[in-house]
């Protein structure tokens, strides 16, 4: 191959764990073939580290424990795999005003301060690209920002996280509780010492953020996702999924809803929910993830991948990385923020949604008539019941057509109160199939 002798792109990595490891030896080994897709060499400046000797096998030359000092450096381009708000708020904040370009897989600092570092990038003219924020290596933000940008997407479901996925995968083969599964999950490192930002699905709502903001053209933040984890999914949820054809997933869910006088919101929530087998997302196991996009002219797409891990993740930076170069040495730029269309983030409680519910009820004469009562009061319709008696009990399950999520929690709490439901088994939200 004929060596390239443009200007070397500078890159100033900031972080070397998991990711920040990968993104230097993808660097190191493809260093030629990268300089060729590119135009120019890509010359790693150095590597901003808390621990410079925690990194063997890393050039002690590169390794700085001054991130801000090397930001400011003559570097190009910062990559960020450091994670968290701050320091890596004021870094690439300082990297953008400087004009340099920025590629990070920070999901949590998008979702939160996405708008302020948009702002930045457009002030000076650089690069801000983030494909590695969610998940993974999945080719799935630049599908959303370009590929379908002439589009209209009415809807993005997503499993975007891997230890959850992992575990309700695990609970679904075994028929184990959710505690047992987390313990088991740590013990063979699919969850991390501290599994809160998974499990309670704050890591999935930093990331439906994002989509929804890149799908809706609006600015979505963190805080706007109605958020529940699988810390309350039972085993017994997993049998009634069961029992029904379906199976439980965490999704992430961004949708467009139109309103009565024709005026558009988006709705984004992440939570468990029964979804039918015949579901693409379904078939999803272990730590996978993926992603079901539906547009009104491509119709229904499948982005499916690892969503986590270093190599995979690194590829997603590499891949951002070459993009940024690229522009550096023939011109353009990334796509500028799209929010233009500023829709209004729907509130959980209005977002239309279906329930399961499964109950364990006195058989007598007169039951079934008391618990539908309480759906019909709440405006609610019932899509389907089964009902089999056992002895002097009967289980009652109960599926429901679309409703707003308020009306829908009112009539579960007071079908709970019931004097004649001995055991609420299982409540859980429906998705994916035609309400
Ligand atoms: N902790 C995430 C997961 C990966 O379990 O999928 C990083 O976003």
């Amino acid at each position: 191959m004929k060596p390239v002798e443009a200007r070397p792109v500078r890159v100033a990595l900031l972080g070397c764990g998991t990711v920040g490891a990968q993104v230097v030896r993808l660097l190191t080994e493809q260093a030629v073939d990268l300089a060729a897709r590119v135009g120019a060499p890509i010359e790693l400046a150095g590597i901003a580290v808390r621990r410079p000797n925690k990194h063997p096998g890393i050039p002690a030359e590169l390794l700085t424990t001054d991130a801000a000092a090397l930001v400011a450096s003559d570097v190009d381009v910062v990559v960020e795999v450091i994670g968290g708000i701050e320091p890596a708020r004021t870094l690439l904040g300082a990297a953008l005003a400087a004009g340099k370009s920025v590629v990070t897989a920070n999901k949590a600092l998008l979702a939160e301060y996405g708008a302020e570092l948009f702002t930045a990038a457009d002030a000076s003219g650089a690069d801000l690209y983030f494909e590695a924020s969610v998940a993974g290596a999945i080719p799935l933000l630049r599908p959303l920002r370009e590929s379908l940008v002439g589009d209209r997407i009415t809807r993005v479901t997503g499993i975007v996280n891997g230890t959850t996925n992992f575990i309700l995968s695990a609970m679904a083969a075994t028929g184990a509780g959710y505690r047992e599964t987390l313990d088991e999950a740590s013990r063979l490192g699919y969850a991390e010492a501290d599994p809160t930002a998974d499990v309670d699905g704050f890591d999935a709502a930093s990331k439906a953020a994002i989509l929804a903001s890149l799908a809706f053209h609006s600015r979505v933040s963190a805080a706007d996702v109605h958020r529940e984890g699988i810390a309350a999914v039972s085993a017994a949820d997993i049998t009634a999924a069961k029992l029904l054809g379906r199976t439980v997933k965490l999704l992430a869910i961004c949708e467009r809803v139109t309103e009565r006088d024709g005026s558009e919101s988006v709705a984004v929530r992440v939570h468990p929910a029964m979804i039918p087998l015949s579901h693409p997302l379904a078939s999803v196991g272990d730590a996978f993830n993926a992603v079901f996009v539906e547009a009104d002219a491509a119709g229904q797409l499948m982005f499916y991948g690892r969503g986590a891990g270093g190599a995979p993740t690194a590829s997603a930076v590499l891949g951002d990385l070459v993009a940024v170069a690229r522009n550096r040495v023939i011109g353009g730029r990334a796509p500028r923020e799209s929010a233009y269309a500023a829709l209004p983030v729907r509130p959980m409680g209005q977002t239309p949604t279906r329930y399961h519910i499964s109950l364990d009820v006195a058989d007598r004469a007169g039951v079934l008539a008391q618990v539908a009562a309480v759906f019909a009061e709440h405006d609610v319709s019932i899509a389907a019941v089964r009902q089999e008696g056992r002895s002097v009990d009967a289980s009652l399950v109960i599926v429901t057509h679309a409703a707003s999520d308020a009306a829908l929690r009112s009539t579960v709490d007071k079908v709970a109160g019931l004097p004649v439901v001995r055991k609420v088994v299982s409540v859980m939200r429906v998705e994916g199939e035609a309400p």
